[in-house]
């Protein structure tokens, strides 16, 4: 059956009292909206997915998940966070690449390739983010391809390597613009025809392509209709559960198109 996932990037938004406030809005709108076929998700910061994960319920269908992960197993590095650690946190997924990480704190393709290893190694699904920046945007097929092949080693390393890939082109993210429909649809047939190279026709139908970058509810619907869009990874729009929930309502509707 086909699925559509609906993921949340918190970032660095929502102490402790807005988490517990958002998880009882959020608990109570879910129960009237159906899921099926829908994968939710909410990645807060990681000091919170715990508490994230009891307030929802530790039998609850939403993922949570982490925003970065250290591309070190353990040991001396201050202020990162392991694979084991989130994985002992009872965290589902992991973004690898934010382009707010590659931009902030200069991680490089061949950093996310030893992300993703520890994310694997540690039963985490990886979120793979990549994406053009402005200036890259007239060759935008080649960033992508570049980004996917500079990691090709660690996705295609065992046939059990469960993964999604977000494309969010970086000019997008948090500026209220989106590409046009076309633009997207075309740059998710690029990202699925390298992914059916790399891994072969029937894994790289397996694998979630979402897209990222100023969606919200209003846009939603037209997004998750897009061919290739398995879905959508959400940042400011998530913060508040009632356009997240409503953006849910759209994938849902668009599940069997
Ligand atoms: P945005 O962020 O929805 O606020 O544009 C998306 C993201 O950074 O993943």
């Amino acid at each position: 059956m086909k699925r559509k996932y609906l993921l949340a990037n918190w970032k660095m938004n929502l102490d402790r009292s807005a988490v517990d406030a958002y998880s009882e809005k959020f608990l109570n709108v879910l129960s009237s909206v159906d899921l099926e076929g829908v994968q939710l998700g909410i990645a807060p910061t990681s000091l919170w997915i715990e508490r994230l994960k009891s307030k929802l319920g530790q039998d609850s269908s939403v993922w949570t998940g982490a925003q970065d992960v250290s591309s070190q197993s353990s040991g001396a590095y201050t202020g990162e966070v392991s694979a084991a650690m989130l994985a002992s946190a009872g965290t589902d997924f992991v973004l690898v690449g934010h382009s707010e990480r590659r931009q902030w704190h200069g991680e490089s393709s061949v950093e996310c390739a030893d992300k993703l290893e520890r994310a694997f190694e540690n039963g985490l699904r990886p979120v793979y983010c990549i994406g053009e920046k402005l200036d890259e945007r007239e060759h935008a097929s080649g960033v992508v391809s570049e980004q996917l092949h500079a990691v090709a080693s660690a996705l295609t390393g065992y046939s059990e390597r469960t993964f999604i890939i977000a494309y969010e082109p970086v000019w997008a993210i948090g500026t209220g613009l989106v590409p046009t429909n076309a633009e997207i649809e075309s740059l998710h047939k690029i990202v699925r025809s390298e992914l059916t190279s790399m891994l072969g026709s029937e894994r790289s139908a397996a694998v979630p392509i979402l897209y990222g970058g100023s969606a919200n509810a209003a846009n939603a619907c037209e997004l998750l209709k897009i061919p290739n869009v398995d879905g959508l990874l959400v940042g400011g729009a998530s913060l508040k559960p009632d356009s997240f929930l409503e953006m849910a309502r759209y994938a849902q509707a668009t599940v069997s198109l």
